[in-house]
């Protein structure tokens, strides 16, 4: 039996005790997002999209391209900042839909707002030739694509705002990270409250001791104190909802967020995610959500995307043999006419998001393969998306 089989596979990274004790390196100062100069630190991606689009003066009231499958928080962003939406179609590889975008152009729009979906990138070359042709600004929405690339472009160098989540690939307690092009001012942001960044902090090193202890005690512990933990969590601005707390958005990042950002080096995270990432399709491409063979060049994938039926229920059985996996998106916005986006509403209802990360070895991602052939054996797939011509990954 290899340690793969004893230690709870969670869906994020966690942060292991003994590597705050480490000194790091400043491997991460060398790579995009930071080696920009008009970038900055924010509490989290939507603080980022918030701040960026007043620093580029994005004229309040006028209308922003946003596509049909999208998170919600983005979504809610942009309405606080006084922005009207207008939805765009989404392919079945999950690439912009241009012909689609340029019919719902007119005067009043400003920008188009693109995702970079599973980390996986949009053809950036023609998107942003394209707002240059119609002289609109272009949104790049890299909360899924830290340290991805199309090619050797770095996803987020293109856009006019270009936002990042910086949280969700590194094991952080909170940080969001912003590049635009011309700023005309630096984003005022203000520290955010200690507490906060303590008990994010806290919550990963807890999370690491409760998966290596998937059956055991802590976990039972850590299932029965849910509610006390959001209780403490209510009392203090925390990152990672599923809903906009304005009260975020004047918050850049805890000076904590640089010092563990030195126990990351970010060609080692690229690599391990990339071959995670590979070694899953070969297992489970019949399953896959993603129309591509193989992964593209550059690209660094947040998680992998499987389509499953009744994803509750699978999602709790895969989580009862110690496998964690997100449940991405499965809620439609208000905002949105989710019923006239067919491929939206399946991809809200099928998709499951199996981890990828770092901290997964080849053992592990073996493991989280053999769980979901056992557990689709008995259930039939919906069947993947046609391929086409143009992968999602490029
Ligand atoms: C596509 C997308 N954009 C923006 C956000 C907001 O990022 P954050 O949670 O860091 O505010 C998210 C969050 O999940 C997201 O998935």
């Amino acid at each position: 039996m290899t340690s793969s089989h004893k230690r709870f596979l969670s869906a994020y990274f966690t942060l292991p005790p003994i590597s705050l004790c480490a000194r790091g390196s400043d491997a991460w100062k060398q790579v995009f997002p930071f080696t920009e100069p008009g970038g900055a630190w924010t509490f989290s991606g939507r603080v980022a999209l918030f701040a960026g689009l007043r620093q580029i003066q994005l004229p309040v009231g006028s209308t922003v391209l946003v596509p049909s499958y999208f998170q919600g928080t983005e979504i809610d962003t942009l309405i606080a900042a006084g922005y009207k939406l207008r939805f765009y179609a989404i392919d079945d590889n999950f690439e912009v839909d241009l012909a689609d975008v340029e019919q719902k152009l007119d005067d009043n729009v400003s920008a188009l707002y693109i995702i970079h979906y599973f980390g996986l990138p949009q053809r950036l070359g023609v998107i942003s030739a394209f707002c240059q042709q119609k002289g609109i600004r272009l949104i790049e929405d890299c909360a899924l694509s830290f340290l991805s690339k199309e090619g050797d472009t770095w996803l987020g160098s293109r856009g006019d705002v270009s936002l990042f989540s910086i949280y969700k690939s590194v094991a952080l307690p909170h940080g969001g990270y912003v590049v635009t092009k011309n700023p005309t001012q630096p984003p005022e942001l203000q520290s955010p409250p200690l507490f906060s960044t303590l008990l994010q902090t806290a919550d990963l090193v807890a999370q690491h001791v409760r998966s290596a202890s998937a059956h055991g005690i802590i976990n039972r512990l850590w299932n029965r104190t849910n509610d006390l933990r959001k209780g403490i969590a209510d009392k203090t601005v925390v990152s990672g909802t599923i809903t906009l707390d304005q009260k975020t958005l004047c918050y850049s990042a805890s000076k904590v967020v640089p010092r563990l950002m030195r126990l990351n080096d970010p060609h080692w995270v690229i690599e391990r995610r990339r071959a995670n990432f590979a070694l899953l399709h070969s297992r489970l491409r019949h399953l896959s959500a993603l129309p591509v063979e193989t992964l593209a060049e550059g690209a660094c994938p947040l998680f992998y995307p499987i389509y499953v039926e009744n994803k509750p229920r699978f999602r709790a059985e895969l989580m009862r043999r110690g496998v964690g996996s997100v449940n991405l998106w499965s809620q439609p916005h208000s905002a949105s006419p989710c019923e006239k986006w067919g491929s939206v509403a399946k991809w809200r209802s099928t998709i499951l998001e199996l981890p990828i990360h770092q901290q997964l070895d080849g053992d592990d991602v073996e493991r989280v393969a053999r769980e979901i052939l056992h557990l689709t054996r008995r259930t039939s797939a919906p069947k993947p998306a046609a391929k086409s011509a143009v992968s999602a990954a490029g």
